[in-house]
């Protein structure tokens, strides 16, 4: 398994380009099932989670092809046929968001076989809103053997409130509901920026939607939806993350190809903490080593803070003066990282949904370990700030969402690089 292998130290001076988001990629990869057309998607990111998603609808019978040529970041899906509209718990259990399939395929082929996710690090993660919508829309589900099997003769639109705030949750109804019979309504929303481009590229395939991006969605069904091609819009995690790496190390980063209407809440929150940043339409520039001050942050869906930036923030949390409070509202278990930042030198007390984080604390380099997405992002982040040479293992997480993080970090000036493993696992002695 890779690792990283990072000396801190090292301000971050330069330019860092932001890719296309991954969470607005995944979701509109997944709509390409719902038409015999084929669907051209542009400003790709190159990480792991697009190839799973790519192996998943060529499992089911779609051309995909996937290409990183100069600047090209682009896929095309083409789902003439579907022989088998199903997502098998091999996939399924390497990335949670395969379950995006469930309500394209339902709608294109009135049937499907998805597995059910299982948990995951940061929390036990159910998709019971998903189904609960479906049946609302008129199919029939059940569970067994850790599957969900989903059949319908036809989706009808109906009236559907979600319980709780799911992004997934909203984009697999979306989706579902732009080929059902008559008009659906979709209430209490996310409203994330990836919902509204989900949306944007489903219009463009012929569906019409109102809505996207507050609480109520209007859909009002059509027969049959065309192929289209969409700009995947830029990655508002990733900027957040190079937003709070440039401020910890005290250079002067200028993270462009980003939209800072998507981040707000963070920026004002950083600016709550005194780092200092200039927006322009499409970029962020954080300069300066002023000091930091603690100030207390909690995750909210979107416009919220990110609960994705959660980690990261933690980071930036343990070079501020003073006590800061994270609570972290959407997931469970969110805070893996916070014994990792503590063996680096963080002080860091878990209560529940609340890390109670004091700072300001010299973090020194030390072996760590990912445990997922966005915690590796919050080591990475550390180990630019701390003592020595910081061992990072398990990087295949950061490697999910985090398009050429190494080389976007190496050309700013981070110390990093990334190796195999260190010792090489001894050959099994010949019996
Ligand atoms: C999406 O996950 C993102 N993933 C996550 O990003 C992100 O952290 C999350 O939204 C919250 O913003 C993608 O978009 C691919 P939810 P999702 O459904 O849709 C509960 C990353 O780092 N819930 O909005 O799975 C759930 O347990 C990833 O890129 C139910 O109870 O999250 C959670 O507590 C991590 N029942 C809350 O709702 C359901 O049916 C929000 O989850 C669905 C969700």
């Amino acid at each position: 398994m890779d690792k990283f292998v990072i000396r801190g130290g090292e301000p971050l001076l330069g330019t860092v380009r932001v890719s296309g988001a991954k969470n607005a990629a995944l979701p509109c990869m997944a709509a390409a099932l719902l038409t015999d057309q084929p669907v051209i998607l542009e400003n790709i990111p190159q990480v792991r989670d697009i190839q799973t998603t790519r192996n998943l609808l060529a499992a089911m019978g779609a051309e995909v092809e996937l290409g990183y040529g100069r600047a090209q970041h682009r896929t095309t899906i083409h789902c003439a046929t579907l022989a088998a509209p199903e997502a098998s718990y091999e996939l399924v259990k390497t990335m949670r968001a395969s379950t995006l399939v469930l309500g394209p395929l339902v709608a294109r082929c009135g049937h499907a076989r998805v597995s059910l996710p299982g948990g995951c690090a940061i929390g036990a993660r159910p998709i019971d809103l998903h189904i609960k919508g479906l049946e609302r829309l008129g199919t029939k589900i059940t569970q067994e053997h850790g599957y969900v099997e989903a059949s319908t003769d036809r989706l009808k639109g109906a009236e559907i409130v979600f319980d709780k705030i799911t992004v997934t949750g909203t984009e697999d109804l979306l989706m579902a509901a732009t080929l059902a019979d008559g008009e659906t309504i979709l209430q209490n929303c996310a409203r994330e920026p990836e919902v509204a481009d989900l949306a944007d590229l489903l219009n463009k395939m012929g569906a019409k939607i109102t809505g996207a991006g507050t609480p109520t969605i209007r859909v009002k069904g059509v027969s049959k939806l065309r192929g289209a091609k969409h700009r995947i819009i830029p990655d508002r995690i990733e900027a957040g993350t190079y937003i709070i790496a440039g401020a910890m190390t005290g250079g002067d980063l200028n993270i462009a190809g980003c939209d800072p209407s998507h981040l707000n809440a963070l920026l004002s929150k950083l600016h709550e903490v005194g780092v200092k940043t200039k927006s322009s339409a499409d970029s962020v520039r954080v300069m300066g080593d002023n000091p930091f001050t603690a100030a207390d942050m909690s995750t909210e869906e979107h416009p919220g803070f990110p609960t994705d930036c959660q980690a990261q923030f933690m980071a930036l949390a343990t070079q501020a003066e003073g006590t800061s409070i994270i609570t972290e509202n959407i997931f469970e278990n969110r805070f893996m990282h916070a014994q990792e930042l503590v063996r680096m030198g963080a002080n860091i007390k878990i209560e529940g949904r609340r890390a109670v984080v004091r700072g300001k604390t010299p973090l020194s380099a030390a072996a760590v370990l990912a445990s997922d997405l966005r915690a590796s992002a919050s080591l990475v982040l550390a180990a630019l700030v701390a003592d020595g040479e910081t061992i990072i293992d398990r990087v295949y997480h950061i490697d999910r969402g985090y398009e050429h993080i190494e080389e976007k970090l190496k050309g700013v000036g981070a110390q990093i690089r990334r190796i195999g493993e260190m010792f090489p696992k001894k050959a099994a002695a010949v019996k």
